[in-house]
């Protein structure tokens, strides 16, 4: 049944362009409804979500479970802070540490926010326990890395859009190529080295898949230097690219895991940072904090999230609709002279267009996309990301496959 609206798709755009800041630029579509792996505009048309909130969804839009979850919590308890106990951190804490592997988490809300903990618990491990001289550690990061919007992280991203007149940066990181292990090599070499900040499919840079085994080697090479291997799976975690997190394709175990978006199913926002005794417990009370950060409806949301994972078994299923998602868009890009290549891993997948980066190509092909059923973004002018929740089933999955072959086929520049 579709929801009743009083607003037109004119009015929300014409409404949030004169007041809301323009940090963003939307696809010209106004939604108001999502159901598993369908949106719904306000004018009631029916939509595939291939973004899924930017791997936020992954579980689907509006889980029941995971709503119900929320819709309890929110009736019961909805927030402490940290300044007392409640009687749902815990049991989450336990579950999500179990599940990932860790000893310690520490709960925190967006994934930058996660990040920005990572950042902070590695420095403090290399001053208190490596014995890094103050203020000198250095962490390694990669070309064309997102980790999120903070003044620190834009720091070391090498993005001219993220930066630009939004210095001074903050000092401590150098940028290294991703997915090139003699950089690596030269870069552990440099004094006071402290960590590898790392996105095992870099996301927003146009999935970027690495070769096999740079993930291995490189958490081998930290290792080997007393260096903390630190994986923002924000994006990549969760099961949206077939395995629970992208890092169990090789045999690489973290040092210091960030979750964020799909931890809650899109929800609400929750994040985590995962590690171990050693690393974890160099951060005491009063040294980092977040008001919203564990609270009982993130907790109980959280639990709710990763239940699902399991229950509906989405690692397998990326997995194999990742496959055939590939092996038929490979297809069309073997037909088509739009089409340069198709890369990803389970359902994290992009395709790469026959034009320049700075093309409109990307977007234009995205609008006749949503014009037959089928919601996608750029990343750049030629890259278009696809990444659907991972709920969908294989004839869905035929049937997204059908619109993105008509939409590419009648495509004009
Ligand atoms: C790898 C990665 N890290 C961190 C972030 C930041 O997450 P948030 O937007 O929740 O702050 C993102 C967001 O896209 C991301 O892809």
């Amino acid at each position: 049944m579709m929801t009743e609206t009083k607003i037109s798709s004119a009015k929300a755009i014409e409404l949030e362009d004169k007041y809301g800041a323009h940090n963003y630029h939307p696809l010209p579509v106004v939604l108001n409804k999502g159901e598993g792996v369908y949106v719904w505009d306000v004018e009631g048309k029916r939509y595939y979500d291939f973004l899924s909130a930017y791997s936020a969804v992954n579980q689907g839009h509006c889980h029941p479970k995971i709503v119900g979850a929320m819709m309890a919590q929110a009736e019961t308890l909805a927030l402490t802070s940290r300044a007392f106990y409640n009687d749902v951190l815990g049991e989450y804490e336990k579950y999500v540490t179990e599940y990932f592997g860790f000893d310690k988490v520490l709960p925190m809300n967006t994934g930058a926010e996660a990040v920005e903990t990572a950042i902070k618990l590695c420095r403090k491990w290399a001053y208190e326990k490596k014995g890094v001289a103050e203020d000198k550690a250095v962490i390694i990061v990669c070309d064309g890395n997102f980790h999120g919007r903070t003044t620190t992280i834009i720091s070391f991203s090498n993005d001219q859009d993220a930066r630009k007149n939004f210095g001074p940066f903050t000092p401590g990181f150098v940028s290294i190529p991703y997915n090139d292990l003699d950089a690596l090599a030269e870069a552990l070499k440099m004094d006071n080295v402290v960590g590898l900040l790392v996105e095992p499919i870099q996301g927003e840079a146009g999935v970027f898949v690495p070769d096999n085994g740079y993930l291995e080697a490189a958490d081998k090479m930290c290792k080997e230097k007393e260096v903390l291997f630190i994986a923002d799976e924000v994006q990549t975690g969760i099961a949206r690219t077939g395995k629970l997190l992208a890092v169990n394709y090789e045999d690489v175990k973290p040092d210091i895991l960030i979750l964020g978006k799909a931890l809650s199913g899109g929800v609400y926002p929750v994040s985590a940072v995962l590690a171990n005794d050693e690393v974890m417990m160099v951060i005491k009370p009063g040294q980092h904090g977040s008001t919203f950060g564990g609270n009982p409806i993130a907790a109980k949301v959280a639990i709710a999230a990763l239940e699902v994972v399991r229950e509906e078994k989405l690692e397998e299923r990326a997995f194999d609709l990742g496959n055939l998602f590939r092996a038929e868009i490979q297809k069309l890009v073997d037909e088509s002279e739009l089409l340069v290549k198709v890369r990803g891993k389970g359902l994290l997948n992009a395709i790469v267009i026959n034009d320049t980066e700075d093309s409109s190509t990307a977007w234009d092909i995205c609008i006749k996309l949503r014009d037959n059923g089928l919601l996608a973004k750029p990343t750049h002018g030629n890259i278009i990301r696809f990444a659907p929740p991972l709920v969908m089933t294989e004839e869905q999955l035929h049937e997204c496959v059908a619109i993105i072959r008509k939409t590419v086929t009648e495509f004009k520049k």
